[in-house]
Formats: C-alpha cells, structure tokens, sequence
C-alpha cells in the first residue's frame, strides 16, 4: 500500500513586526484585550513591495532544502491561499516558475483557514493514486491586505506568513487519513463583501475587507473542532492518548485550549504560535508544524494531529505519523 510522508517542513514571515502596542496607536484597543481574549502577543505583516508570493517562495525553500529533494524530484505544486498575487496565474504557477520547475500540475486550493488542511488531502489522494510521487504544498497569505484597520474586532486577529512541506510516496505511514468538510450556510458569519466578478470596483478601491462576527464564529468553531477530533479518531481507531502532538489552527488560544482539554492532551503537547504569528489563515498549521519540527519538539514516527476551522465554513484534519 502507498502513503504519503512529510518528509520535509519549511516556513517563511515577513520582517516587519506589529505589536499590540502598535496596534494601541491605530485603534481603541489594548495589550491586555488582546491577550487575554485571543493569546496574540505580535504578528507579521508584509511589506509595501512584498507579496504572498515572496513568503510561499521562501517557506517552499526552506521545506525542499529539509527534504532534501531538488527542483527536478517535484511532481505536484499546490499552494493554499486566500490571498493570491493575481486572479491569475495561480500562486502556485507563480512558485512553479520562482522555484524553475516546468510542467508539473500547479494549482491553488481555497478554503481560507482550513486551506492547507484541503491542499493536503488533494495532495495525499493523488499520492496514493499514483497521479503524483513528491508533492510540494504551501499555505500562504497576506491577510493584512484584506483587513480593515479600523476594525478593532478583526485588525488584531491576524497576520501574514507561508509554511510549506514536502510529501513523497512512501510503502510506510505517513497519513493515516485526512478529514475535510465545508458548510456553506455559514456565509455571512466570516466572509469578504467582495469579488472580481461583482464589486471589482470596491477591490480596486482597497474596501474588501473581512467582515466577521467573532463571537458567533467562536462557539462554532469549538463545537465544530471537537466534533472533529472524534471523528478523526473514530475513522482510524486511534485513541486520544495514542496522540503525541495536537497542532491546531492558530486562531484564538482559548479555541486551541477547548480543542486540547477535549483530547485529554497537556497544554505542553500542543504547538502554539499563535502568540508571535497572529492568525495566519492556510499558513498558520504549516508554520506551526515547521517550528515544533525545527526546534526538535516533534520526532520521527510521533502521532500528530493537524486541524483547523474557517471561512466558508471549512474545517477539517489530517492525522499523520511523522
Ligand atoms: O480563523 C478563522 C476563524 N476565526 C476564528 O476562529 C475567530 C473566532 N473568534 C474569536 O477569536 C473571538 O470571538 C474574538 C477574539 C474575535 C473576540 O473575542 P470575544 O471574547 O468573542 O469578544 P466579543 O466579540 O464578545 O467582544 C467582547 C467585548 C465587546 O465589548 P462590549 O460589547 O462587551 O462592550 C467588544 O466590542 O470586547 C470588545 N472588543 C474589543 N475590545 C478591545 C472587540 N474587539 C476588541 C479589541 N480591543 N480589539
């Protein structure tokens, strides 16, 4: 039987730090707010001539570098983004012509928070089918270009990065499954006004901006995340103790802890970034998996669940023995 393994992780932030102490001088916000409702400390925001692009770049570097794979070994590009360079070409035709690959299949997968949860699942399928043998997916984003930062209730949530990984065919687990879902009713609780095809006038004019009713978002959202986690488990008979590594979506720090204290897990097994990361959007699991990978927290053949909840609603999850 074929899987498919990580068998690299990379990431790449902007330089340019905004602190809560920034955010103090924008709008009427606090340090104290910010923190105790959401965790975030910091984020990173690009800058004036850099783009989702550059970020999914670097982070796809850093995750091919660690593989060890050269350009020539990648045979499938997806990039998860909400926040493309251009309607088109894709971002990840974009990356397939930074990184001078030629003629592999490139696309973008959309499904804002959960997109990197999304990529790898098209990417895992196409593994085991045979369609690819090395895959290179990347989250990416620059949400600070469609926040409003006038809006106290969103301009502090979020942040811009990339995180990226390589998956190969392997005869040896790997993913172990991957669990994607999406509801559509949920529209007018997260969402951006606008679009190309309606109000292109209010894209040229910077006014499509997130639009989201946090607190209702929130309580979906945990709900929706535990339901998750059982389900995870159910479908491969894994028990919650069986889990080394919970790392979630970097939302809110109080979702991250509902989610842990439903698998019975110690706050010291589940991966935060959401201090100095802010809520990166398909960037924020990538990224959070790429630092606990670096910095020696996660090892070999460890169980580690991936999750994440966002617009659209979409929300989903990938088990993985590392
Ligand atoms: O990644 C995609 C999915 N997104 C999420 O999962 C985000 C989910 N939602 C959240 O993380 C939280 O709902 C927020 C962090 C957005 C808000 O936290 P909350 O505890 O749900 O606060 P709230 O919206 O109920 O607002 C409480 C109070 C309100 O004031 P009043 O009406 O009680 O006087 C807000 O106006 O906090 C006020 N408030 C703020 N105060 C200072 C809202 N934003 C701010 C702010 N600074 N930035």
């Amino acid at each position: 039987m074929t899987y498919s393994r990580i068998i690299g992780t990379g990431s790449h932030l902007p330089e340019k730090v905004l602190t809560n102490a920034d955010l103090e001088r924008i709008v009427d916000t606090n340090d104290q707010w910010i923190r105790e409702r959401t965790g975030i400390h910091e984020r990173r925001v690009v800058g004036e001539n850099e783009s989702t692009i550059d970020l999914a770049e670097g982070a796809a570097r850093n995750a091919m570098s660690a593989a060890g794979v050269d350009k020539s070994d990648i045979d499938l590009i997806i990039v998860a983004t909400t926040t493309p360079d251009r309607v088109f070409p894709s971002t990840a035709c974009l990356l397939q012509q930074r990184l001078d690959i030629h003629g592999c299949p490139a696309f973008d997968v959309q499904a804002v928070c959960t997109g990197f949860i999304y990529a790898v699942g098209v990417a895992d399928s196409m593994i085991r089918s045979g369609a690819a043998n090395t895959a290179l997916i990347v989250g990416a984003e620059a949400m600070s270009r469609i926040i409003d930062w006038s809006d106290r209730g969103t301009c502090v949530l979020f942040g811009d990065g990339a995180g990226a990984v390589v998956l190969q065919a392997s005869e040896e687990p790997g993913i172990l499954t991957t669990r994607l879902h999406a509801d559509g009713a949920y529209e007018e609780l997260l969402y951006v006004p606008y679009g190309v095809s309606t109000n292109p006038d209010k894209i040229r004019d910077g006014e499509a901006y997130v639009q989201m009713r946090g607190n209702e978002v929130f309580r979906v959202a945990v709900k929706t995340l535990g339901r998750i986690v059982d389900e995870t488990l159910a479908e491969t008979g894994l028990e919650k103790s069986d889990i080394d590594w919970l790392i979630p979506h970097q939302a809110n720090i109080r979702i991250i802890n509902a989610t842990a204290r439903k698998l019975d897990l110690p706050l010291e097994r589940v991966v935060v970034t959401v201090d100095t990361h802010g809520n990166t959007s398909a960037a924020s699991v990538p990224m959070a998996l790429d630092v606990a990978v670096r910095d020696g927290r996660i090892r070999q053949d460890e169980l580690l669940l991936m999750e994440a909840f966002g617009g659209g609603f979409t929300w989903g999850s990938v088990l993985v023995r590392y």
